[in-house]
């Protein structure tokens, strides 16, 4: 602030008495600031155009505010499961699920952008103002500069006609509460479903495709052959020496059930690396406590779900017998019940317990996974 300008500043009683004109005049000259034009946007009150711009600038804040609520309904209600080909209708539905929330979600921010946009160039003088560079020299304002700024803005939300303007207001209310809505919402809706509800099905966090749906069930090891729906079991000869297959589970009751055959090879938590180790690395296991007839023979499986954020485990060193996940390069000794042994990966891979049908001479599973696979979530205990 200069010296020039200090002298010329109001007193405190002075300062009270002034009106906001006043205030905005004192801020200019205080700042070195001239007003060189300061236009009213609508001089003439009520004209047609000043309607019609008013009606351009509600319009596009109601666009985003229904688009908001678009987004808010359609991330709660739309059918975001997967549905198979086959089941064309569903399917069709399922895989909308992603765009829908795209476009309703750009398209409200969108209309409200444009239309804060509009409203700016419509209604916000916009004033020529001519002004001295000063940095202040990193000390703050005092209170005649901070009343004179308040004034400043209050001035320019005023000539705006913001007040008088409903259907703006309304509108702009409308699609800032649905989009503020929506964004705290979004990070939300992970928590409306409780994932333990479903912890005792076989579709809850603790089961994979691999429990039996009833007593007895047998749960076929089945190699994945490209085609969905072809079913070919695995025997123990099957597999060579050193060598690694990933498999899925089968269960009669889904023979003929192209939706099931399907669903099963698709099912997140199902695939699993059968390993047959050498005879000579398979004298060099140790076995996890409690886990100790989970192979047969040199067959051992193991989740493919890594159980550092989820990747697909999908490479096995022979020569090493280690598991390797690309993602962020864990690996796992498959020689001891494939613990992690390098990388950020800290629990082993879950084990499936396996053994062969004494009637058919396939492999099955004895039970399901004892344990979640995948990476750690809140309550797991193991
Ligand atoms: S997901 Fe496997 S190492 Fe990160």
């Amino acid at each position: 602030m200069s010296s020039d300008n200090e002298q010329q500043l109001p007193t405190e009683a002075e300062l009270a008495e002034m009106d906001r004109d006043q205030l905005v005049t004192l801020g200019g000259k205080l700042d070195g600031v001239e007003l060189v034009e300061y236009p009213d946007p609508w001089p003439v009150g009520g004209t047609r155009a000043e309607k019609r711009a008013e009606r351009t600038v509600a319009l596009w804040f109601t666009i985003a505010g229904v688009a908001g609520l678009a987004f808010l309904v359609a991330m709660i209600w739309w059918p975001w499961e997967y549905e198979p080909f086959q089941n064309s209708d569903g399917h069709f539905w399922y895989s909308l699920y992603t765009p829908v929330l795209g476009v309703t979600l750009g398209v409200s921010v969108l209309a409200f952008a444009i239309g804060t946009l509009v409203y700016t160039k419509k209604f916000i003088p916009h004033e020529v103002a001519v002004q001295q560079r000063n940095d202040n020299l990193g000390a703050g304002s005092d209170e005649v500069h901070r009343q004179t700024f308040a004034a400043h803005v209050a001035d320019a939300g005023s000539r705006s006609t913001i007040a008088r303007r409903s259907a703006i207001k309304r509108s702009a209310g409308l699609g800032i509460g649905m989009l503020g809505l929506g964004a705290t919402i979004l990070p939300l809706v992970g928590f409306i479903r409780n994932p333990h509800a479903e912890s005792g099905t076989k579709d809850g966090l603790y089961h994979s495709g691999w429990q039996a749906e009833e007593p007895g069930q047998k749960v076929f090891v089945r190699r994945y052959t490209g085609k969905p729906h072809e079913i070919v079991l695995v025997r123990p000869e099957d597999l060579e020496a050193g060598s690694m297959e990933t498999v899925f589970p089968f269960k009669e009751s889904e023979r003929g059930d192209s939706h099931a055959l399907s669903a099963a090879l698709k099912r997140v938590d199902n695939p699993v690396m059968l390993i047959r180790l050498r005879p000579d690395d398979a004298a060099k296991v140790v076995k996890r406590k409690g886990q100790e007839n989970f192979n047969y023979g040199d067959f051992y499986a193991y989740t493919k779900i890594c159980s550092h954020v989820g990747c697909p485990t999908s490479l096995f060193e022979q020569r090493t017998n280690r598991i390797l996940c690309p993602c962020h390069q864990s690996q796992f000794d498959a020689l001891h019940y494939a613990k992690p042994i390098f990388g950020p990966a800290t629990r082993a891979l879950a084990q499936l317990p396996i053994t062969v049908d004494p009637e058919t001479g396939y492999l099955i599973a004895k039970s399901d996974f004892i344990e979640p696979v995948g990476p750690g979530f809140w309550e797991r205990k193991s």
